[in-house]
């Protein structure tokens, strides 16, 4: 069941969305070479506190840090700890917050100080790529339309979309109905998409096989090949006009801006 929300759960879920988007940014800018990634989960939910939210990840299923930090061969849902990021090192950070009762979750991928130009080439395709996408979450338009766009981007730069991780809705939950796959696949469902409904769009990008793994913690997934991966997510909202990103920090109501 695809959840339509009213305007005042879309309040919520900007607000919800601008503290995630927040964060998001905050933690990326903390990042230096030789810091731990526990160190940056810390930081990030030093953040999370100071706004009053809470992790939307933290103790879903059991997941048990603040964010998702996957570096370099990580795609997504790292995990935090000893590990120290070098210079050259790309890392993917993926953010969700708890509001109110509504969810914010979106995600980048910035590098240690610099990186290779493949990295900085596939971070920049999968980002453009998540635009690509968002441009198709129009009413009337259908899932497979902004699966579509992803996939067309992405594999037009001679990259690959995992499959095995998709989009999806977002509300009270992490994970509502519809999924979002960033590959369209002939068979699947694809609702249409109906003003009001709010959906995380996420190409996870790898620079060489689609295929992944998932490590012996049960969390991090890696790419087969060993190749990086990039990883790119907003939290947007289906209106009859352009899509609206929820996960936008300069919608932050400045009373809850801190320092
Ligand atoms: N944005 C990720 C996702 O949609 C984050 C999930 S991490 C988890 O899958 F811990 F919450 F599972
Ligand atoms: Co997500």
């Amino acid at each position: 069941m695809i959840k339509i929300k009213n305007d005042k759960e879309i309040a919520s879920m900007r607000i919800a969305g601008s503290v995630a988007n927040t964060v998001l940014k905050e933690a990326a800018a903390f990042i230096a070479p030789g810091m731990t990634t526990k160190e940056i989960d810390d930081y990030a939910g030093e953040r999370i506190k100071a706004y009053q939210a809470k992790s939307a990840f933290l103790g879903y299923r059991d997941y048990p840090c603040n964010i998702c930090i996957s570096v370099n061969e990580e795609v997504v849902h790292g995990l935090a700890g000893p590990r120290r990021v070098q210079f050259g090192d790309i890392i993917s950070l993926d953010v969700g917050i708890r509001y109110e009762g509504f969810i914010g979750d979106n995600a980048l991928t910035v590098a240690v100080g610099g990186c290779d130009p493949l990295s900085q080439k596939l971070m920049d395709v999968t980002e453009a790529s998540l635009y690509e996408g968002i441009a198709a979450a129009k009413a009337g338009n259908r899932v497979k339309d902004i699966s579509r766009a992803i996939q067309k981007y992405v594999e037009a730069n001679h990259f690959s979309v995992v499959r095995e991780f998709v989009g999806h809705g977002v509300g009270k939950t992490v994970h509502e109905d519809p999924q979002i796959p960033n590959f369209v696949e002939k068979g699947r469902p694809s609702p249409k998409l109906k003003a009001g409904m709010t959906i995380a769009i996420e190409p996870m990008v790898n620079a060489g096989v689609a295929q992944v793994k998932v490590l012996s913690d049960g969390w991090t997934v890696l790419t087969k090949d060993g190749k990086p991966s990039a990883h790119f997510e907003h939290t947007v909202l289906v209106t009859n006009g352009e899509p609206e990103i929820l996960t936008c920090s300069e919608k932050i109501p400045s009373s809850l801006k801190v320092s």
